[in-house]
Parts: C-alpha cells; structure tokens; sequence
C-alpha cells in the first residue's frame, strides 16, 4: 500500500505530504485557519508543493518568484480557472470570477471593465456615488456616538451599496432588513464554502442529497441569486432602450444587438446571454461586496489598536482638505502617509489570503516541475505578506513599511493584495476610491477608540475567501459640529 501512495505522485511533481487514497491531504488541514500549517508545510517541501484535495492534484504556490512565474511571465498559460460541483452549480461556467479562460471571460471581463470605467461619465460619476454613500454612514454612525456598536452590518451595507448602484442602479437604506438578510446569507457562504463542508462537497458529489451542512451552502446561493434575478427581471420590464440607467440596462443593450445581429453572423456572434447577464451580477455583487467592507472594517481596527497612527492620518487629512467639507480622490497623490496606513491594512490582514484558484490550460513547467494540465492551483498572496526579505517591519502593523526615508510612498514590487496577470482583480480601482474615500470620511467626522483598556482589539482574521476581523465594537468621538 504504501509504494502506492508514493508513486501517486508522479516524479516529476511538486513534492508535498503523503496523501491517503480518496480523501488525499483533506483530513490533514486545518480548515479553520490553513495558512499557517501551509507555510509549514513549504518550509519542508519548498515554494511550489503539492496536496491533494480528495484526489485533485493541487499545487500551492508561494513567495514572489514563483508567483510571479505564473501570474505574469506565465499568466496566460495558467489563467483558466478549475471548475468543481460548486463553481458549477453557481455560475454555469459563465460570468467573471470563475469562468474559464476563453472567448466568454474575455468579452465579459473587457464589456465589465469598460462599463465601470464608462458609468457615470456624464452622470454621475462614480466617485459622487461613494460620497453621496460616505455621508449616508457618516450620518449613520452619528446616531451611535453615545453607544458602544458594531459597525459590522452599515459598513457592509454602506459598500454594497456603491456596487449597487453601478450594477442596478439603486442603494439600499441601511435598516432595511430583506437586504440585510441578503448581506448575512452572503457572508455565511464565503466562510463556508472555504469551510471542511464545502470542500468535501467539491472532493465527493455523493454528499449532494445527505442532510449535511452543505446543503445550507447551497440554499443561500438559490435564495441570494433569486434576489438579484428579480431585479434583472424586473430591469426587462422598466428599461427604455437606448438609454441605459446602470450596468444591467447596458449588458440587455448587448442582447439587443445580439439578437439584431441574427443567425447568418455565427463567427463574429457575442456571447452575451441571460445566463451570462445573471452570473455576471451575482459576481459584481459578491466580490464587490464582501472584500471591500472587511477592509474597512480591518481599518477601523487597525485605527483603534493604533491610536497614534490614527491621529497621523488625521493630521493629513485635516491639512489636505483644508476648509472643504470631504477629500477628492484625487488628492490622495498628496498624501502619502494615509494611503501607506491603507496598504498597510491590505498588507497585515491579507484580505484575500489565497487569491481564487488558477489552473493551466495544458502541461506546463514550474520551478523545474512538471505540472500536468488541469491542475489546481492556490497561489499563496498571503506569503508575500510576512517575508522578512521584503518588509522593514514584517509582523508589525507600521505605515513605513510603504514610505521612503523621506516620508514617499514606497512602491513594494512582492506586494499583490489585488494578484497580477491576466485574472487580476477587476475591481481594484474601485475599491481604492472607495476605501479612500470612506476611510478619509470617517476619520474626518469622528474619533475612533477601542473601548476596552484592559484587553486589546483581537487581531487574528477570521480565515475565509475574505478575511474579516473577529466582530467588535468601538466607541466614537464625533469631531465635526455639521449644521
Ligand atoms: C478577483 C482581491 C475588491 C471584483 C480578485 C482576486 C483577488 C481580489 C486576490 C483574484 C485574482 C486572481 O485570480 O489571481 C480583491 C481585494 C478587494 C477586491 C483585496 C478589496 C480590497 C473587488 C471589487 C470588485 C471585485 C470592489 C467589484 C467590482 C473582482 C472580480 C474578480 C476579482 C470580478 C475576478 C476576475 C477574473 O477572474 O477575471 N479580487 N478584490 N473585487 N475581483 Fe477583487
């Protein structure tokens, strides 16, 4: 049995942990916090290893060499994504985030970016839309300064809301509880599905009908994907073609022209289709969502851990907008010191830990292995993180760990919160303005302290697709007397 278990892994494959038949390494980690046995497990095996998830040959992938390899010099060859019973049920292999390398990806991916970049020219434009919302959870948390609360829930809701109004053109007030709902089932399912249950759903399709935690997964995932279902519905009904509101009026202008286009054209024909139009959303709105609102919140909590970089901020805040009442985004070239403590906050809390898989479209090399087509790759962005190569203060939270001597922002190659390469984060932009403009908002308006001297603020994320910081509450100074 054993000589098996070794010649399972084919010579030329990236070395990693025996695995057992069937369940592979799955019994082996620890799915409530991986990364660190991950890092574990490379001190011995090295930058590229191997485990098996059930019997998928997977490939881990860390420090900046090799990430680079296939996110850049390889990001072409490694840029399919590995489909399972999961990302099947859930996006029909259409849309963004898990769509497989192809013609449909790249028509979405380029119609998405161009339709963010476009939306509000002429409008409004995106970056009122955050203002407008930043003094919504301004007035918000103006309600709670006699009070201990938890910014958890207007936080979340306050950043969907920007995605919101992009993809369908509304906001959402933040006592509303059907969307609030919403919000938690979503929320729920990013913890899950990185969870035990989720993965062994993936590993064994057997476990489909049994009763078992899964099954919560996936009514979540009917009950959020029939909230948006009814928007885009009802978006078919309300439209006025031709003059498109918000980024589904714009994708159904795409259907028009399809459908004009006919039968003849089949080589030059779209693939824009309903399908794709509700995958899309579904994407948009999940990971718009949820990343964004925990680095906020991670940023708060940085804030109140470290109060005396929260008055530096505050300083530069207050001197850059002078007598006006909010920043422009655009006056962030001028302050370094606000924009290093964001980059700081990505850093420390590694919002998104493992990026989203990868995998190669046929047999590549990697680091003087063979990796054979279809193997899942993890590429470790946490890893970059706490090298003590690369940072002046690997495992401190400390702003110059981005600046320059002389108080620059320093741009840190081995730093990829939002990944590189073709699959790169779509959203970074946005999420940029958004976190710039929410966070400058907040510290501009109020005082952040964490209530409790005699423990302080917990840390440790809350391991998911996306990191969160454990639930907290804080205390609130407002600073502003606004008429
Ligand atoms: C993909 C990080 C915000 C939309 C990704 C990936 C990462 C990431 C690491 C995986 C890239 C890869 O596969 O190599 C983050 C972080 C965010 C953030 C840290 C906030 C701080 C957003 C926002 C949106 C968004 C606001 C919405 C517009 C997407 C999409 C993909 C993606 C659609 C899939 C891209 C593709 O497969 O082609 N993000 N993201 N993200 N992100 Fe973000």
């Amino acid at each position: 049995g054993f000589l098996w278990w070794k010649t399972w892994r084919p010579k030329s494959f990236p070395p990693g942990p025996l695995a057992f038949p069937l369940v592979g390494n799955l019994l082996q980690m620890d799915f409530s916090g991986p990364l660190q046995g991950m890092k574990k497990l490379s001190e011995v095996y090295g930058p590229v290893y191997s485990m098996y998830l059930g019997s998928q040959p997977t490939v881990i992938v860390r420090g900046f060499k090799a990430l680079k390899e296939i996110l850049v010099v390889k990001g072409t060859e490694f840029a399919d994504r590995p489909q399972n019973r999961l990302t099947r049920t859930v996006s029909h292999l259409k849309g963004l985030v898990v769509a497989p390398y192809g013609k449909t990806w790249k028509e979405h991916r380029r119609f998405t970016l161009s339709t963010l970049r476009n939306f509000g020219l002429g409008r409004k434009s995106m970056e009122e839309k955050i203002a407008e919302e930043s003094a919504y959870l301004i007035q918000d948390f103006k309600k709670n300064k006699d009070t201990l609360f938890d910014p958890h829930c207007v936080i979340n809701n306050a950043v969907s809301n920007i995605i919101c109004s992009i993809v369908f053109g509304r906001r959402y007030d933040y006592d509303d509880s059907t969307f609030q709902d919403i919000l938690h089932l979503v929320n729920e399912n990013m913890k899950m599905t990185m969870g035990i249950w989720g993965q062994l759903y993936n590993a064994f399709g057997f476990i489909h009908y049994l009763p078992l935690p899964h099954q919560k997964i996936l009514k979540n995932i009917d009950t959020v994907y029939g909230f948006l279902q009814r928007i885009v519905e009802e978006h078919k009904k309300t439209r006025t073609p031709g003059e498109p509101r918000d980024y589904i009026d714009c994708y159904l202008e795409e259907l028009d022209k399809s459908a004009l286009q006919g039968e003849e054209d089949n080589n030059n024909k779209k693939t824009f289709d309903n399908q794709n139009l509700s995958t899309c959303v579904a994407d948009l709105f999940i990971a718009g969502t949820e990343t964004t609102s925990a680095t906020m919140e991670w940023s708060l909590l940085y804030m109140m851990a470290f109060p005396e970089v929260q008055e530096k901020c505050r300083k530069e805040i207050d001197k850059i907008r002078g007598d006006r009442t909010r920043l422009d985004y655009e006056d962030r070239v001028s302050m370094p010191y606000t924009q290093a403590v964001l980059q700081e906050v990505l850093r420390m809390a590694s919002i998104v830990p493992l990026g989203i898989p990868h995998t190669n479209l046929k047999e590549e090399q990697l680091n003087g292995y063979t990796i054979p087509k279809g193997t899942i790759i993890i590429t470790d962005l946490s890893s970059l993180n706490y090298d003590e190569t690369y940072w002046k203060y690997p495992h401190e939270f400390n702003p110059e760990n981005f600046l320059t001597e002389d108080g620059e922002l320093r741009r840190v190659e081995p730093f990829l919160p939002f990944s590189a390469g073709p699959r790169v984060c779509l959203g970074e932009n946005l999420a940029r303005m958004e976190t710039f403009l929410f966070f400058t908002g907040l510290l501009t308006h109020f005082e952040f302290h964490w209530p409790d001297p005699a423990s302080p603020p917990d840390l440790t994320p809350v391991y998911a697709l996306s990191q969160t910081p454990k639930h907290f509450k804080m205390r609130l100074v407002p600073r502003i007397n606004d008429k």
